[in-house]
């Protein structure tokens, strides 16, 4: 009998791509900024620079901002039939799907995560959120109303106009679809300003954008920082709308730039500090698994982190020795080899925030269970971090620490979870792991949160709303609600 062949299994090769200096793009073209100055975009796996990017700020966002408005009121698109923008959504996903390699090594270059999830999430969702709204364009429209008298009277959906849209690092590709989508289905014009720790898919899929023939201006890319590109866009007087995703606290600077101008539009996805509760009836191992991606997946970069993990006290122990198991087995290393499940945070600013959380959990006195350091000492690796027997009170159970720093606190019953659940300023997604379906209702109903799930967690899909409660936001991205966001009503009557 021949004994078993032993086959090596070769690596799948994903090569870092080399990437050249960037400029922006403002109307159709590509140019430098106004300033000439450039930034410094770096790989976090190891600190080195990967290119050089034009800086934009108030006198490119002006020219941008020029060039969206001319777009929208004389250029093509405003003249293009609804079912035309469609197909142009289709395009892009279309030139995304032929070029995915390309994107999600992009991405893992440019933000740190491992390459199996950008092939696996990030690329793939942001593909289907493309779809998903190509289906919209056409799809989207008003009402003939029954108004008393001889009237004939309707609703149009219109466009809000010339947009802004600000996105974050952790996950640029998606923002950028999720905003991108409902914002071209509806017959707007964008400027958009990319994270400057992740500026790179965003210009690619811009290129691609315009490759397959959205019209010159209609997506306007200006790389930049906050304090500057950032304020540029959100206190402009001629944008119309401003969509911002990213910090709390950032988020209010943006609502007060909007109010402070021209009373913009404003929608807003902020940080979260989500009760993720599991009862001693789940099933235990699906709960341990489910809290386990909820926290780490994407180095606990997400806004929507399960992190505050609430346990039942009678599977508390039992609990906590299983999910810190699974966190001290998880794989952290170079992002580009496939085997790896962690890769580094975006930036040593990033890093640096959640080692201070660390090291405050340990001040407040919960009890570390692993992790708790530094990985190496090149790039912006940290180890995956468990905390026991955290309370309400602690910083690490109020502030969101964006980063694999997982805090468990332990409970008695429903009514009290449920209060404690809903004591935070946040209100983003929230999730309960039990078999009793009476129990799951309470708590799905219960809890103020835009998002609840139920023995899953971090599912995601174009056509399901999300957006936050209470200081995690304002409005609701994805599904037929986002195309809210992006459209005005008009009525129309007519005497008869
Ligand atoms: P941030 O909110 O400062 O950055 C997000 C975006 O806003 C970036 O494009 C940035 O350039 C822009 N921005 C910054 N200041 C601005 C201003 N004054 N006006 C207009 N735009 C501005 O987030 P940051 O500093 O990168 O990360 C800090 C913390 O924020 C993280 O530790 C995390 O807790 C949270 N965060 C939450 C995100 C979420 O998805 N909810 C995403 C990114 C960060
Ligand atoms: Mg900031």
């Amino acid at each position: 009998m021949a004994a078993p062949a032993t086959v090596a299994v070769p690596k799948p090769k994903h090569a870092r791509p080399k990437v050249a200096d960037q400029k922006m793009l403002i109307n159709g073209k590509w140019v430098e900024s106004v300033s000439g100055k450039h930034f410094e975009t770096l790989n976090p796996a190891d600190g080195s620079v990967i290119c050089r990017v034009a800086e934009g700020d108030k006198a490119d966002i002006d020219l941008a901002v020029k060039a969206a408005r001319a777009a929208l009121e004389t250029g093509p698109w405003g003249r293009m039939n609804a079912s035309g923008r469609g197909r142009l959504l289709n395009k892009l996903a279309d030139a995304m799907e032929a070029r995915k390699d390309e994107l999600a090594a992009l991405e893992t270059l440019d933000n740190g995560k491992p390459i199996a999830d950008a092939l696996a999430a990030d690329v793939p969702l942001s593909i289907a959120c493309y779809r998903y709204y190509a289906g919209w364009a056409d799809k989207y429209f008003g009402q003939t109303l029954p108004i008393d008298g001889p009237y004939f009277a309707y609703t149009r959906h219109e466009p809000v106009g010339v947009v802004g849209q600000i996105i974050p690092w952790n996950f640029p590709l998606l923002m950028q679809a999720w905003k991108w989508g409902p914002a071209l289905a509806c017959g707007n014009t964008i400027v958009l300003k990319p994270a400057e720790q992740t500026p790179l898919s965003a210009l690619r899929v811009a290129q691609l954008a315009q490759e397959v023939g959205f019209p010159d201006g209609v997506i306007n890319v200006v790389p930049g920082f906050g304090p500057t590109a950032g304020a540029a866009l959100s206190g402009h007087m001629d944008v119309d709308k401003i969509a911002f995703t990213g910090e709390t606290g950032t988020g209010r600077i943006v609502m007060t730039a909007a109010a402070q101008s021209n009373l913009k539009r404003v929608s807003l996805e902020l940080g979260g500090k989500s009760p993720n509760i599991v009862f001693a009836d789940a099933d235990l191992d699906a709960a341990v698994e489910g809290a386990y991606f909820g926290l780490f997946f994407n180095q606990g970069q997400c806004c929507c982190a399960g992190s505050r993990l609430f346990v039942q006290e009678s599977v508390y122990d039992e609990f906590v020795a299983k999910v810190a198991a699974k966190a001290k087995g998880r794989k952290v290393g170079d992002p580009f080899d496939p085997a790896n499940e962690q890769g580094p945070q975006v930036s040593q600013e990033q890093m640096d925030r959640v080692l201070g959380y660390v090291a405050a959990g340990q001040q407040d006195g919960a009890r570390m269970v692993v992790g708790g350091g530094r990985v190496g000492d090149s790039g912006y690796f940290v180890q995956p971090t468990v905390f026991a027997d955290v309370r309400d009170e602690m910083k690490i159970a109020q502030e969101e620490i964006f980063g694999p720093v997982m805090s468990i606190l332990k409970f008695k019953d429903a009514d009290e979870v449920l209060a404690r659940g809903n004591k935070s300023v946040y209100g983003l997604a929230a999730a309960v792991w039990t078999r009793d379906v009476k129990k799951a209702l309470k708590l799905a109903h219960g809890l103020r949160a835009g998002t609840v799930w139920v023995n899953c967690y971090d599912v995601f899909d174009a056509g399901a709303p999300f957006g936050g409660f209470k200081m995690s936001g304002l409005g609701r991205e994805l599904g037929q609600y986002a195309l809210q966001l992006y459209t005005e009503v008009k009525t129309v009557t007519m005497a008869t």
